[in-house]
């Protein structure tokens, strides 16, 4: 992994001794975020769990083995992409994130976002996709369906704990990380194509 550019370590720095919300009396260690700020693929989860918040790291419990798994299957290594989350501390019990946890941290995701300035966000879990699509975004619809947000492309992806707790979703979830070797590859679904820019028109031919 690159060592971290000044202005993303002194974010994470921002995030390590962050007092915005309730949530930094209850946790051992904010979990700002790893990877390469430089990388194509960021991947947005939900929350930091027990291990993440003892360790500071994002997904290195058993849904981060699992997504160490996945990325694995389509060539990929953690220390090749950007890995976060909506939000920074452990709520307690890992209880969903409230309303405004979501908000107090959405500065920071924001920044993470325009600094490390990924082709492709990849959604895991509602709360993470909601951030980006809106909460009204469905990921039973649109699980695996790559968009443009921002003039970014986004791809909701089951959250991989999902995947643990039900067999079935993992077949959905390796689909979904194919998606994303074919995204990465260069391969575009037409309605993310951009059109191409309007030139002179085709001449006509005359033969007279
Ligand atoms: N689940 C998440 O959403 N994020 C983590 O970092 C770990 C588990």
């Amino acid at each position: 992994m690159s060592t971290l550019p000044d202005d993303l370590r002194l974010l994470h720095r921002l995030i390590a001794n962050c007092t915005l919300c309730p949530l930094h009396k209850s946790r051992t260690m904010a979990v700002p975020g790893h990877g390469d700020p430089e990388a194509r693929v960021m991947f947005v989860g939900e929350a930091p769990g027990f291990h993440e918040d003892r360790q500071g790291l994002p997904f290195v419990g058993a849904a981060g083995h699992l997504l160490d798994e996945l990325l694995q299957s389509i060539g990929l290594d953690r220390s090749e992409v950007f890995i976060t989350n909506v939000i920074k501390c452990r709520p307690p019990g890992n209880r969903d994130p409230l309303p405004a946890e979501i908000e107090a941290c959405a500065p920071y995701l924001d920044k993470q976002v325009e600094l490390i300035n990924p082709e492709i966000i990849v959604t895991l879990g509602r709360f993470s996709m909601a951030r980006f699509l809106g909460p009204s975004a469905s990921i039973t619809r649109i699980h695996g369906q790559p968009r443009l947000a921002d003039e970014r492309i986004v791809l909701p992806l089951l959250h991989p704990a999902a995947a643990l707790r039900q067999e079935r979703f993992r077949a959905q979830l390796q689909e979904g990380f194919l998606v994303l070797k074919r995204l990465l590859s260069g391969e575009l679904p037409p309605e993310l194509r951009k059109e191409p820019p309007p030139g002179p028109p085709p001449q006509q031919l005359s033969l007279f």
